[in-house]
């Protein structure tokens, strides 16, 4: 037997206890002869030393014992006396006197010390194994495990069946650019890697499985952000017929599960309405905050002031399809122009022309200057705002009205600390508009092609398909999407309907889709579903920044797998095996 305990487990009742640990080499100090270690696995740290009167072979190797080395301790467990307990390690109380010292294994110096914080994330992410020896790692794995045991166990209380869903398939349609896998059998064809378990899901419904859900990996080829990886985690469902609510309240229940076991320290609850996560339609967050996920531990809202605006004398919002206020009271804080022309350029990277702002009370600043005296009184009246507080504008088209100052108010939530990591505040949106505009003028599917349109908003879909609501929901924790889902189309007909509108034609649709649209013809239930990102459950558990924090082995910024060193270059050899010719620019 290696060892008789773990580092963290020996405590004042073990004291007496002959034992043996192994771990590796943290912190060594020489005290007056004495050699104190501290030694460190996955559990905990224990103190250990070395007496050369007790052991002068065991102190004679101490000695040469450096960081990151493991080794293998045995001796007696002994209270470290008066006053020299540590309160803050749970083995604190105690130490081992070490009678023998064996080294397990030798090791080079690390290139970064693991007690101390690392701000080059590249090196740590190249030495991956070494950064998961530390503490906050380690806290995040065991939070994940326990995260996605709680998961299947609700689940499986709720009749689910966890299926496996295959990871080389065709085309997925939630719109990022696919990864390719190239098929050595059939040259020239490929396989794909799926966006998510989609399609697969929707056939399980067919196949009468009635509640799937698979804790599946994911792989989009986007660009990268802090809540983005090319390969992540969905817990992913898919239910037959449901409605919207049934999904929603599912995935609620769950997340009353997971908060409860995994972060009760959370204040969550004063977030609910009548007992359950708040729901506002897409409208509504979007007129209010102007963000489809916002932060809504903290109020400032926006009001619509498009009525008062059309003789207001400011010709900028007279012409305006969309005119929005966002209020903000000087009890928060004072904002100095450096701070406002920083939250100008944050408008504008939003897509605004610029941010139109007033002081109550005062004549500086573009609306002050421009604006009749009856707007100025409307607008104090319908805001609320008083002498000295700010007020910030958004106008043009709705969207383009309401993004900006979603940023901007987003800012200032961060700005004057309205984020506290103690709150969770947990929201759906529902009713996404089921398509909207690219740049290019084209429209695309909002969430994916199999939403599910209103019913009654179906006769809007060829002749004004931007007025078309889904039954599209997401959940947001805190100002991230964790999740998002949708009752499916399950009509053949209607799904056909929907390709055209998206441009696609018969052939393409055939070509990409004609599998499900083939399979729907069979006998579909109507059916439903939801996909949470797992990583970024994770992240907000457990306080991180970014998800690469939870994940044990993820890609840096580029996408690069740094450790192992991928993607990297294939041999000739390899490459002609697959038919595979590279075309260098
Ligand atoms: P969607 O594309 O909204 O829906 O994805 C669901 C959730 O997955 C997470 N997510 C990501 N996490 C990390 N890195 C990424 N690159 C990434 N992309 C998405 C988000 C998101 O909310 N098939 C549908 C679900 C459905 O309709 O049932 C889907 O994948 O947390």
């Amino acid at each position: 037997m290696f060892r008789t305990h773990t580092c963290g487990e020996l405590r004042a009742r073990s004291v007496g206890k002959q034992v043996t640990l192994c771990g590796w080499v943290g912190n060594r100090r020489d005290h007056g002869g004495l050699i104190f270690v501290d030694l460190r696995d996955r559990y905990g740290l224990t103190q250990v030393i070395f007496d050369p009167r007790l052991s002068a072979e065991s102190h004679r190797v101490a000695e040469q014992i450096r960081p990151e080395w493991v080794i293998q301790v045995s001796g007696k467990v002994r209270d470290r006396g008066e006053g020299l307990h540590n309160p803050n390690l749970q083995t604190g109380d105690i130490e081992v006197e070490v009678r023998e010292l064996k080294i397990l294994n030798k090791a080079k110096t690390p290139p970064f010390e693991l007690d101390k914080e690392i701000k080059n994330e590249d090196l740590r992410l190249e030495y991956r194994y070494i950064d998961l020896r530390r503490e906050r790692m380690q806290r995040n794995l065991a939070l994940r495990h326990k995260i996605c045991l709680v998961m299947r166990d609700y689940f499986d209380k709720q009749n689910f069946l966890e299926v496996e869903t295959p990871i080389m398939v065709k085309g997925t349609p939630e719109g990022s650019r696919e990864y390719l896998v190239p098929s050595r059998l059939h040259p020239g064809k490929f396989y794909v890697l799926p966006q998510s378990p989609q399609q697969l899901k929707q056939l399980l419904m067919v196949g009468g499985t009635d509640r799937y859900f698979q804790i599946a990996r994911c792989f989009r080829d986007e660009d990268q952000r802090g809540d983005r990886q090319p390969e992540f985690t969905q817990l992913d469902l898919e239910m037959s017929f449901v409605e919207q609510n049934d999904v929603m309240d599912t995935v609620e229940g769950m997340f009353y599960e997971l908060t409860n076991q995994c972060v009760p320290e959370k204040n969550w609850k004063k977030y609910l309405k009548d007992g359950t996560f708040l729901r506002l339609t897409w409208r509504q967050v979007m007129e209010r905050y102007g963000s489809d996920k916002p932060d809504l531990r903290f109020g400032m809202a926006f009001t619509d002031i498009t009525d008062i605006c059309k003789e207001c004398g400011f010709g900028i919002f007279e012409k305006a399809e969309y005119v929005t206020a966002l209020p903000v009271s000087k009890k928060l804080g004072e904002l100095s122009r450096k701070d406002i022309d920083d939250l100008t350029d944050l408008a504008r990277q939003h897509g605004a022309g610029g941010l139109a702002w007033m002081r109550v009370g005062e004549d500086s600043g573009p609306v002050a200057k421009n604006a009749n005296k009856e707007f100025i009184d409307a607008l104090l009246k319908k805001t609320k705002a008083a002498s000295g507080d700010l007020i910030f504008f958004g106008a043009g088209e709705f969207i383009k009205a309401v993004e900006p100052l979603g940023a901007v108010r987003s800012s200032l939530g961060d700005k004057f600390g309205l984020k506290d990591n103690k709150e969770f505040s947990y929201l759906w949106v529902y009713d996404f508009p089921l398509f909207e505009r690219k740049d290019d003028g084209s429209i695309q599917a909002s969430h994916h092609p199999f939403t599910s349109p209103h019913l009654e908003d179906v006769k809007y879909l060829k002749s004004d398909p931007l007025k078309v609501r889904s039954y599209a929901y997401d959940v947001v924790l805190n100002g991230v999407e964790l999740g998002g889902g949708s009752i499916r189309i399950h009509d053949p007909e209607l799904q056909h309907t929907m390709f055209e509108v998206l441009g696609l034609t018969e052939e393409e649709t055939q070509r990409r889709f004609g599998h499900i649209l083939h399979a729907f013809q069979y006998g579909c239930p109507p059916h439903g579903g939801c996909a949470m990102g797992l990583d970024r459950v994770v992240m907000m558990f457990a306080d991180e920044p970014n998800i690469r924090e939870v994940i044990a082995f993820p890609k840096n910024q580029s996408a690069q797998d740094l450790m192992l060193g991928a993607p990297a270059a294939m041999p000739e050899k390899e490459l002609k095996e697959q038919n595979i010719e590279i075309i260098k620019n």
